[in-house]
C-alpha cells in the first residue's frame, strides 16, 4: 500500500462501511452515512415537506402533553438527549422543564461536533434556567457518559429513529442503555406507527423530490469523501412500504449497467441494470410492538400518549 492510499484509509470513518456494503450480496450502504452536513440538512428539509407526517405529529404530541410528560417523568431531571434532534421538538419539554425546576441541564449527545453546535446554538439564550452540556460520542456504541452524569435523568430518544435499527438491534440498544442509567431514570422514547399504506409510501417519495435527493446524497458523499465517481442520476430513488417486514425499505437502484471506480477504496463496484443498493429500513410499530420492545429492553411503561390519528407514538418507560 502506498502511503497516499494508507492515508486515506485512515482518514475517512466511511471507508470500511462502504467497502463492506458495495461488496455484499445484495449491496446494501447504512443509513447513518446519510448525516453528513448535507444530508443533515436535507433531512430537516424533508421534515418539511407536507408529505412527512412523523417530525410534525411527534411534536404535536409533544405540545399538548408537555407538562403532563415532564410532570410523570419526576423532580428535578436533568434533560439528555440521543442524537441532536430537532430543536423545534426538544425546546418544548426544555420550556416544560425549566416551568417547573429552579435549573435544568441539558446534555444533547451526538457523533457530530457539528449538529451539537446548531442544537447549542438553536437553543441558547431562550431559557434564563438552561446549562447545556453537549456529548461528542457515538450513542450507539457506548455510553458510559451517561452513568458518570449525577442527578436523576430523563432520556429523549425521539423521532423514531429507533425504527432505523433492525428488530433484535433495537432491542440490545435499549438493554444496553436500560444498563447505563441509575435506577428511577425515564426514557421518552417516540415510535411511528403503522398507518394506511398511500399515506406511509407519500412521506418516503415527495412530490418535491428532497427524500429522492437524501437518499442520492449517500453517493455525493462517496465521491466526495473516497474520490468515488458515482453519477447520482444514474440511479433511481427506491422506497416502497414493505408489509410482511412492516418497514419502508429505501433503495438506489441502478438504471442501467455501470462499472464505478471509487477511488481511495482501490475498487471497481459492478452494477447490473435494475440492481439495488439498500441505504434503509425504517421500521413502523403497532400499539403491541412498542409495548413489547420496551418490555424485552427491561424497561417498564408507564405512559404513552398519541395524535388524534394514532399515526405516532410516544411512550414513558422506566429503567
Ligand atoms: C430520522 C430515521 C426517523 O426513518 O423516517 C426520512 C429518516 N429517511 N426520510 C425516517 C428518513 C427518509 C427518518 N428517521
Amino acid at each position: 500500500m502506498t502511503a497516499t492510499k494508507a492515508l486515506a484509509a485512515i482518514a475517512s470513518p466511511i471507508a470500511d462501511d462502504v467497502r463492506q456494503g458495495l461488496s455484499a450480496e445484495p449491496k446494501r450502504l447504512p443509513a447513518k452515512l446519510f448525516y453528513d452536513a448535507e444530508g443533515s440538512r436535507l433531512f430537516d428539509e424533508i421534515t418539511r415537506t407536507p408529505e412527512y407526517y412523523p417530525t410534525r405529529t411527534e411534536r404535536g404530541i409533544l405540545q399538548t402533553n408537555a407538562a403532563e410528560i415532564v410532570r410523570q417523568a419526576g423532580d428535578n431531571l436533568d434533560l439528555v438527549e440521543l442524537g441532536a434532534g430537532n430543536a423545534s421538538k426538544t425546546s418544548i419539554l426544555v420550556e416544560a422543564l425549566s416551568q417547573r425546576q429552579l435549573r435544568v441541564e441539558f446534555h444533547p449527545i451526538d457523533v457530530s461536533a457539528t449538529a451539537l453546535q446548531e442544537a447549542v446554538a438553536s437553543m441558547h439564550g431562550r431559557f434564563r434556567n438552561l446549562s447545556i452540556r453537549p456529548i461528542v460520542a457515538d450513542y450507539s456504541d457506548d455510553l458510559p457518559e451517561l452513568q458518570s452524569l449525577q442527578g436523576q435523568k430523563l432520556v429523549m430518544f425521539i423521532g423514531s429513529t429507533i425504527g432505523n435499527f433492525e428488530p433484535d438491534e433495537a432491542v440490545q440498544f435499549l438493554q444496553r442503555l436500560r444498563r447505563s442509567l441509575n435506577p428511577g431514570d425515564a426514557l421518552l422514547l417516540g415510535m411511528d406507527l403503522i398507518k394506511d399504506a398511500d399515506v406511509l409510501h407519500a412521506a418516503y417519495n415527495d412530490a418535491a423530490g428532497v427524500t429522492a435527493k437524501f437518499n442520492k446524497n449517500m453517493l455525493v458523499r462517496i465521491n466526495r469523501e473516497l474520490g468515488g465517481h458515482f453519477d447520482p442520476e444514474a440511479f433511481q430513488h427506491i422506497a416502497f412500504w414493505n408489509p410482511a417486514m412492516s418497514r419502508i425499505e429505501m433503495h438506489l437502484e441502478s438504471r442501467f449497467e455501470q462499472k464505478v471506480w471509487v477511488r481511495d477504496l482501490d475498487r471497481v463496484f459492478h452494477f447490473a441494470g435494475g440492481e439495488r443498493i439498500h441505504t434503509e429500513n425504517s421500521y413502523k410499530f403497532s400499539t403491541e410492538t412498542t409495548s413489547r420492545l420496551v418490555h424485552a429492553s427491561g424497561f417498564r411503561m408507564e405512559r404513552c400518549w398519541t395524535d388524534p390519528e394514532q399515526w405516532f407514538r410516544v411512550v414513558l418507560a422506566r429503567g
